[in-house]
């Protein structure tokens, strides 16, 4: 049990959420009140060794997956939740951004357990997951923050003004910062995803022993990935650098520019703290890239630890319990859509 806040007043709900997006299948149980969260039971199935031979998540595969982990995940989490249904507030699933059919299983189980138990039904959006999740580990964190998400398929800079409310500030004009990784590692001729093994080559590397670019190393917010990736495959090809010693000078300059957007971003909201989530955000060279900037703009920085950082089921199950606690959730829930584009900026006004 992993919880933070103080405990003894306030409303208290206990959440069991689904998160079925990529290729993690997760179920989680968390208690959620409006001064803290607890994580009552979790589970993660990570689908990596299955999509693994395709150098890429194969969607056919992962809703498969899904389908077959998903009522035994389910299952394990109520069993060492221990409460049952009757203990729960309600049921939450991913409903986008992501894979059309991987979202449409855990959203179609979320819905029909929710249905068989009378218990109403949440949909949430995955990146106001990741937006949210810092609060899980995170006693202190309440809005405004300043957010840098940094996944697989999002590199944004966004100001959280309150739960349901978020301005985007800056993002990416091609590559997420976390699908640069994934494609570098490629070229370095590591498995997918790559991130953490060009983090652990990186290691026994030289950074700036390979002349590569800072992409749009400016005063904007502005982010832009595919030209560093196509100079590292530029260096790879050229066959004059050490593997170990492009990883380095690669995670270098992207960390550089990442701390630099940060310092931007910082210096034009006047942020106090800032937030680094996604699963880029357990990349310790990047984390420490950011704390730096933060230390000398006198922001607080704060990221979750790293089981966080990945998809997890613990932050669908908060940004639900937050939603209902602020009145977000719509009466209409049970009809929700799967939308494999859900801009986090778009639930800004509405009621998701
Ligand atoms: O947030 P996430 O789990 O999934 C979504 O994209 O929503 O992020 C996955 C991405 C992958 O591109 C992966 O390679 C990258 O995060 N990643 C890392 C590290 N750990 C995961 N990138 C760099 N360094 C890491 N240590
Ligand atoms: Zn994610």
């Amino acid at each position: 049990m992993f919880c933070f806040g103080f405990y003894g007043k306030g409303r208290s709900m206990h959440i069991l959420a689904i998160e079925t997006s990529c290729d993690e299948t997760a179920v989680a149980v968390v208690e959620v009140r409006p001064d803290g969260a607890c994580t009552l039971a979790a589970r993660v199935y990570s689908q990596l060794a299955e999509h693994a031979p395709y150098m890429g998540v194969v969607p056919e595969i992962a809703s498969r997956a899904h389908l077959e982990r998903l009522p035994q995940l389910v299952d394990e989490v109520l069993a060492e939740y221990g409460q049952g249904f009757a203990g729960l507030a309600a049921i939450a699933a991913t409903t986008g951004p992501g894979l059309t059919t991987a979202l449409a299983i855990g959203a179609a189980y979320a819905k029909t357990l929710a249905l068989g138990a009378g218990l109403p039904f949440v949909p949430v959006n995955h990146i106001e997951g990741h937006a949210l999740s810092p609060m899980l580990a995170d006693a202190d964190l309440k809005p405004p923050y300043l957010l840098f998400l940094l996944t697989g398929g999002h590199s944004q800079l966004v100001m959280v003004k309150d739960v349901g409310q978020y301005e985007l500030l800056g993002a990416t004009l091609d590559d997420a910062v976390g699908e640069c990784f994934d494609k570098v590692g490629k070229l370095l001729g590591l498995p997918h995803p790559a991130g953490p093994m060009v983090e652990t080559l990186a290691a026994q590397g030289t950074a700036g022993m390979v002349p590569l670019p800072k992409p749009l190393y400016d005063t904007s917010l502005t982010l832009s990935f595919s030209g560093l990736k196509t100079a590292v495959r530029e260096a790879v090809q050229g066959g004059l650098y050490q593997p170990a010693d492009i990883a380095a000078s690669f995670q270098a300059n992207v960390a550089a520019v990442l701390a630099k957007k940060c310092a931007n971003a910082l210096k034009q909201t006047g942020a106090a703290t800032c937030v680094v989530a996604g699963g880029v955000a357990a990349n310790g060279a990047i984390r420490a890239a950011l704390q730096a900037a933060c230390a000398e703009h006198g922001a607080r920085f704060t990221a979750p630890p790293l089981k966080l950082c990945t998809d997890n089921a613990e932050m669908i199950a908060l940004a639900a319990g937050l939603r209902l606690l602020h009145g977000l959730v719509p009466q209409n829930a049970l009809a929700a859509a799967v939308l494999p584009r859900w801009p986090l900026e778009s639930l800004s006004g509405s009621n998701g």
